[in-house]
């Protein structure tokens, strides 16, 4: 067992996947981990959606209406047309590229925008102090309903 972690300053990048695992027209989860600030790690959970023409955008996994993660109930983030996050709870629908839900409860509302960039063959991220726990950070890209339970609520 050990309690040390490694922890990264916002300008560096850190690579969470291969380009070549989501799709365009596809979205993934990811269940990081970023720094408090007070020498601990708090969730860090995003989304990485891929538009149709290659580009990756990253938000925050949670839908300015309620909070929620986007892909509660489907386990899913696109729309059927794969050119739109959708939000599972009321289907309030959210541009790929700026997050800007032009359709839903929260209409005129913005995810919230995480820092995505494709560097030598893999999706990284960067402006976000992330912290690597052990055991190793893990895919969270079947996310259920029964995951609500884990969400605080506020
Ligand atoms: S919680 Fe997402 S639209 Fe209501």
């Amino acid at each position: 067992m050990s309690d040390t972690t490694e922890s990264q300053t916002p300008d560096e990048v850190f690579a969470i996947c291969a380009m070549d695992e989501i799709a365009p027209g596809a979205a993934k989860a990811f269940d990081l981990a970023e720094a408090d600030g007070e020498g601990g790690a708090k969730p860090f959970r995003i989304v990485v959606a891929r538009a149709k023409d290659g580009q990756f955008f990253s938000y925050r996994n949670a839908c300015p209406h309620q909070g929620v993660w986007l892909n509660i109930g489907s386990g899913g983030f696109l729309d059927e047309t794969g050119a739109l996050i959708k939000c599972g709870r009321h289907g309030a629908t959210f541009a790929i590229e700026t997050g800007y839900c032009s359709s839903g409860a929260c209409e005129g509302a913005f995810l919230q925008k995480v820092d995505v960039e494709a560097l030598e063959g893999d999706v990284c991220i960067r402006g976000v102090t992330l912290v690597e726990e052990d055991p190793p950070l893990r895919h969270a890209d079947d996310m259920d309903e029964t995951m609500e339970i884990m969400i605080h609520p506020g």
